[in-house]
């Protein structure tokens, strides 16, 4: 044995992860990893053994951050030269060894196919003198089988369908960082979902670039996947993220209506209200098959939540674009809405377009559309008053004593209970709608 694979035993992880969801999932994933390795996690990077940095490079700024956050180790690592320092996820795989340029003392960079790699090469970091990057992409990603535990009390729980994206959007850096689409078997996220199911998981999140192509070219297989999900019993309620606009089939968006386990929420993101722009990202959608989709929807399933995401100041967005944007959240009144300004990516198509937004610009746009979106948020939040919501509990809210939970369109409700309602579904009456949640009591007849 190793002086390395002693130390695997009882060892202390610290990990910090930065991005979206996926990126989220990949971290718990490498945490029940580094467990079965011996490892327990630890909030304190000054008692770690190893740090995991799992870092996001869809736009310029987090990518930046990703630097200076590693950079916060360099200290530690001298004073603890044993300590091995993992930089993972996707600026490890868009730089790979270049990253080591900047940062010397990195022992293993984990590119996105590789987490499954992880123990074996912290256990073998210390013997080697040169840090050991795996970025190879692979044709079928191991760790998407990989199954967390969930911890006790929780309620909600992340199953990763499919991964990687063959959209190739003009503006975007994911294909290149998460591969071409790979969906799993359907019958190995059924097993999955059984088993977080009888461990006490009420509801379950979909995950994957672009979900509404699982099985690719076919949406009935991913209609076929929400069907079946809708049969495991234990399980109340099916959230998906992220969907296409243009893979958003009339089927799937049946599935509002006819599958009761199916939350009333989707969050599909429109990027910007200009076709000209659309046509530039390479979205495969006009604004009115967007909101077309929408009216069908709505129809379909009033009490439908919209959530998208958008992006101000794309190559030659011009203020008639803009203006378009503005629009279109007129006509649909989101109730939440992401948005950014436009961030050129190495690799990408638009990465030779020229960036001529002005950043002022960039910046004034981003403020009136969110002041925009804030208002709308609030007016819909507001129309929830005095109505009952059936309240997934999740636990104790931030503030004061009360709990916090979920309704179905997926808005936050806090409201004062015991602790023994975490984990049930209550209707709760809603007294206030705020900007961010909902304030309510708990209902009783
Ligand atoms: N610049 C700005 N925003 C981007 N997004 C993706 N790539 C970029 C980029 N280069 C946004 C899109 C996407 C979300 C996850 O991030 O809106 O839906
Ligand atoms: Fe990026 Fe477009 Fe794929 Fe979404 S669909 S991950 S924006 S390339």
């Amino acid at each position: 044995m190793t002086m390395r694979e002693q130390n695997n035993q009882g060892g202390k992880l610290f990990i910090r992860t930065f991005g979206c969801q996926m990126n989220v999932h990949d971290s718990e994933q490498m945490t029940k990893l580094m467990e079965d390795a011996g490892y327990s996690l630890t909030g304190q990077a000054e008692d770690a053994d190893v740090i995991i940095v799992n870092t996001c490079s869809v736009r310029a700024k987090p990518e930046q951050k990703v630097f200076s956050e590693v950079g916060r180790f360099r200290l530690l690592k001298e004073k603890k030269p044993q300590l091995v320092i993992v930089v993972a996820g996707c600026v490890a795989q868009e730089k790979g060894a270049t990253m080591l340029a900047k940062l010397q003392f990195v022992d293993i960079v984990l590119g996105t196919h590789n987490i499954q790699e992880l123990p074996s090469l912290v256990a073998r970091a210390g013997e080697k003198a040169k840090p050991l990057v795996r970025t190879e992409f692979q044709e079928r990603v191991e760790s998407l089988g990989i199954i967390v535990a969930p911890a006790p009390k929780t309620t909600s729980a992340f199953v990763t369908i499919m991964q990687g994206c063959d959209n190739f959007c003009s503006y975007c850096i994911v294909p290149y960082v998460r591969g071409r689409e790979q969906s799993r078997p359907l019958q190995e996220i059924i097993e999955e979902v059984a088993c977080l199911a009888q461990a006490g998981i009420k509801e379950v999140t979909l995950l994957g670039q672009n979900v509404n192509s699982y099985g690719k070219g076919s949406n009935g297989n991913f209609v076929r996947l929400l069907q079946e999900i809708n049969n495991v019993q234990g399980i109340e309620r099916i959230r998906f993220t992220t969907s296409h606009p243009k893979d958003f089939s009339p089927e799937v968006i049946r599935c509002f209506a006819e599958l009761e386990k199916v939350c009333e929420h989707i969050h599909l993101p429109f990027q910007s209200g200009s076709n000209r722009i659309l046509a530039m990202m390479g979205r495969g959608y006009t604004r009115e098959e967007y909101t077309e989709k929408i009216k069908t929807l709505r129809s379909l399933c009033p009490e439908i939540a919209l959530s998208a995401d958008v992006i101000v100041g794309f190559p030659t967005e011009t203020e008639a674009d803009f203006q378009d944007t503005l629009a279109l959240m007129e006509e649909i009144k989101f109730d939440n809405l992401f948005s950014f300004k436009y961030s050129p990516r190495p690799s990408t198509r638009a990465w030779n377009f020229p960036d001529d937004v002005a950043a002022l610009t960039k910046n004034d746009r981003l403020a009136a559309l969110q002041k925009k979106q804030m208002a709308q948020t609030l007016a819909n939040n507001k129309a929830r008053e005095g109505k009952i919501e059936a309240v997934l509990v999740e636990g104790f809210a931030k503030k004061k004593n009360d709990l916090t939970g979920r309704t179905r369109d997926n808005r936050v409700v806090n409201f004062s209970g015991e602790e023994d309602l975490i984990g049930q579904t209550v209707p709760v009456r809603i007294r206030v709608g705020s900007q961010n949640s909902l304030q309510g009591e708990l209902w009783r007849r």
